[in-house]
Formats: structure tokens, C-alpha cells, sequence
């Protein structure tokens, strides 16, 4: 699957690292103000609360509703940093990321991200902006799902800009090579191992056709094991997922084991060489994946480390901040609108 040469690796991250020492990574927390845990601790005391039940019942209705959040979350972080701007809908001055090419069929729960703010604008109106609840909600969701509970540093404000090009250039994608994938994440600031971990969330949640056509008729075969039941699975896959035309985008779990519920698994089917993303297999089977593959075996083995690991992996994708949002940023009235285009109520 891989085409580059090992050896331009080293190179290219190192060149990476000196970029992001130098300061030109975009997003970076250094100089604003902290997030802290009890940040809503006097302004806005239920918003946990509110967040939970929500989600709860988000949850209880239908498990996806968890990995929409999630992904949503992850989405929201890597094009700003976590401002809020993947809730933006298309207005007349400003172009949202909803229609970026990897965000167009694959969101949802952003219904669900309105209940709790319009829940919450009543309980404290103007205070909780809409990229902390998307971060509160998206650990609401892996807990509600079986994963583990983290605290949540708070404090983002919201941007009152999107960007589709962000999301276009900075969302990694099925297809895409390892070392490709890992320079997005250090762009961010994240490490191999955050990257392996976060991963680790495709636990849960669905990928349509589109994005694990190429896997299916690629090198599934090989990477996986000729029993009958990985056999089974594969032709399964590939009568919901024609070669070519339709069905672009039907759906297959992502962990077809335990789709609904956050465990590991989804580093045992690496393992057997079944997973559903190219982008998954890769951190395990390509000639490239020397590092990754430890980690994934570790996180198959051992799932308190897993969990241990996302959950501090996912407070470092969380304090992903853009400093224009703090120095022009706001608290939304309406997740999908910056402030001056929230309609009068
Ligand atoms: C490592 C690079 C990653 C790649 C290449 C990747 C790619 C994808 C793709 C292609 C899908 C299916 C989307 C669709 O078909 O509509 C997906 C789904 C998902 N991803 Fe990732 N992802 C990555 C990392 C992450 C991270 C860091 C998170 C969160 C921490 C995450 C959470 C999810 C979730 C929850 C789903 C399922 C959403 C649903 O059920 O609709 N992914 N990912
Ligand atoms: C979050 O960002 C701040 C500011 O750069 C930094 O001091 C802190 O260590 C970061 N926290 C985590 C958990 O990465
Ligand atoms: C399905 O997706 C492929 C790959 O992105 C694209 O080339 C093709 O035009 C899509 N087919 C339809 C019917 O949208």
C-alpha cells in the first residue's frame, strides 16, 4: 500500500518538528489563557449536568449518535483548533466547513449539539460557548458508549470564522499514506502515539462505501487471515460495496465485532489484519508502521492503557486553540451562527 521509502521519514518529521519549534504551526495554546476545570464553576454551575442528560438520551435513542459526537469534536479541532467552526451552517458572507469534502455525508449530531445549547441559553444565557459543549458532549458520548471518563478542561470560545480549506487540507482521510496521516497530527501538536489512540475511537461509528471501497478491493485479502469468517466478512462488504458506481454511501461499522460498544477491539481486528479503513490497517500493516504497530499491539493487549492514553490523548485534542479566537472571539447564541447573524428570538 505504501510507496514512499522508509527513509524519507525521519527527514520529514524532523523537518516538522524544527517548522513547529520555529512557531508556524497555526493552532497552539501558547499565550492564552489556560483551560480550567471549574471555569463555568460560578457562571454556569448545571452545565455538566445539562451536557450529560442530553447526551444521555442522544445515546439511549440511538449509540451512532456517540460517534457522530466524537468525530464531530475531532472535526471541529483540527481546522482552527477547537472553536466551534465546524457548527457553522453556510450563510451569505461566510462559507462554512459542513460541505468540505470530508465533512459532507459523514457529520451529524448537530441537532443534538442545539438541544443542549438552547438548553443551556436558557440556564445561563451567553455564558457556555458552543466549542466547549461539543468537547463536554464528545466525552459524554465515549463514556455513555463504555469508554473512559476524563475531566474536561474548559474555557474555548467560539470563532466567528470557518474555514473550508482548513478542512479540506487538514482532515486526514481513508486513503491517504501513514506519513501523510502522522504529519497532520504533529502539525497539531499530537504524537504518533496520540494518533494511534485517538484512532482507537474508531471503536464505534460507521464509514460509508466511499471511504473503504478501495480497502475492500485492495489489499484486504492479504493483510487479513483465509477463514471462513473473515471470508464471510469481506463478501459481505463487498455486495454492500459495488467496485464501481452506487452505494456511495452505505454504511459498515467500523469495529464490526462490537459496534457499539467502546472497547478495544478495534486493534484486535488490526491484529487479524480485518480492519475497515486503509488509514487503520496502515498503523498496523504497513512496512512504514514500525512504531505504530507496537502501540497497536499494546492497545489490543492491554485496554486500561488504551483507555488511559485516549483519554489523555483526547484533553491534548481539546486544548487545541486558534489565538484569533480568543482575541476575536465569541460565546454563540446559535452554534451555527457567529452572533451577528443569530436570528432575533
Ligand atoms: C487517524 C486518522 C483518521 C482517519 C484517516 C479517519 C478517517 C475516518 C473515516 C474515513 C471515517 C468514515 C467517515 C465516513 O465514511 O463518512 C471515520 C469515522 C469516524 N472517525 Fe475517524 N479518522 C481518523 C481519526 C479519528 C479520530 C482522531 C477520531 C476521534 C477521536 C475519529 C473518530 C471517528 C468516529 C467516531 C467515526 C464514526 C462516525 C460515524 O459513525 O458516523 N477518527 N474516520
Ligand atoms: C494545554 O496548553 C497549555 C498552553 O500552551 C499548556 O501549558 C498545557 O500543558 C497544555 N495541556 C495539555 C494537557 O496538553
Ligand atoms: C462515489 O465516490 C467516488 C470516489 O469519491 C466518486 O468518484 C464517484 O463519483 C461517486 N459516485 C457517485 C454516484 O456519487
Amino acid at each position: 500500500m505504501a510507496t514512499s521509502s522508509p527513509r524519507s521519514i525521519p527527514r520529514f518529521s524532523q523537518f516538522v518538528a524544527l517548522f513547529l519549534l520555529l512557531g508556524f504551526g497555526k493552532t497552539s495554546r501558547a499565550g492564552d489563557p489556560p483551560l480550567t476545570l471549574d471555569y463555568y464553576k460560578s457562571s454556569c454551575p448545571s452545565v455538566l449536568e445539562i451536557v450529560r442528560k442530553e447526551m444521555e438520551c442522544a445515546v439511549l435513542s440511538n449509540p451512532r449518535n456517540a460517534a457522530f459526537i466524537i468525530l464531530l469534536h475531532f472535526h471541529d479541532c483540527f481546522v482552527q483548533g477547537c472553536d466551534g467552526s465546524v457548527l457553522l451552517d453556510d450563510t451569505i458572507t461566510l462559507q462554512g466547513e459542513k460541505k468540505a469534502p470530508t465533512n459532507i455525508h459523514s457529520l451529524g449530531g448537530f441537532r443534538i449539539i442545539d438541544r443542549i445549547k438552547n438548553m443551556l441559553e436558557s440556564e445561563c444565557p451567553g455564558v457556555v460557548s458552543c466549542a466547549d459543549i461539543l468537547t463536554v458532549a464528545a466525552r459524554d458520548a465515549t463514556l455513555l458508549v463504555g469508554g473512559p471518563y476524563w475531566d474536561v478542561p474548559l474555557g474555548r470560545k467560539d470563532s466567528r470564522t470557518a474555514s473550508y480549506d482548513l478542512a479540506a487540507t487538514n482532515l486526514p482521510t481513508a486513503d491517504e499514506s501513514l506519513p501523510s496521516i502522522v504529519t497532520k497530527f504533529l502539525y497539531q501538536g499530537l504524537s504518533v502515539t496520540d494518533m494511534v489512540a485517538l484512532a482507537g475511537a474508531h471503536t464505534v461509528g460507521m464509514a460509508r462505501c466511499e471511504n473503504f471501497r478501495a480497502r475492500i478491493y485492495g489489499d484486504f485479502e492479504a493483510t487479513s487471515e483465509k477463514s471462513p469468517a473473515s471470508e464471510a466478512y469481506l463478501g459481505h462488504l463487498k455486495s454492500i460495496c459495488p467496485p464501481v458506481g452506487g452505494g456511495n454511501n452505505t454504511v459498515a461499522p467500523l469495529d464490526y465485532v462490537t459496534p457499539n460498544l467502546f472497547d478495544n477491539s478495534i486493534y484486535h481486528l488490526l491484529l487479524q489484519g480485518e480492519g475497515l479503513l486503509n488509514s487503520d490497517q496502515e498503523m498496523y500493516s504497513s512496512i512504514l508502521a514500525v512504531q505504530t504497530r507496537d502501540i497497536v499491539r499494546k492497545y489490543a493487549a492491554d485496554p486500561i492503557a488504551f483507555f488511559v492514553q485516549f483519554s489523555e490523548s483526547m484533553v491534548r485534542l481539546g486544548n487545541i486553540t486558534n489565538p484569533e479566537s480568543f482575541a476575536n472571539g465569541e460565546v454563540r447564541k446559535n452554534c451555527r451562527f457567529i452572533n451577528t447573524w443569530a436570528p432575533e428570538i
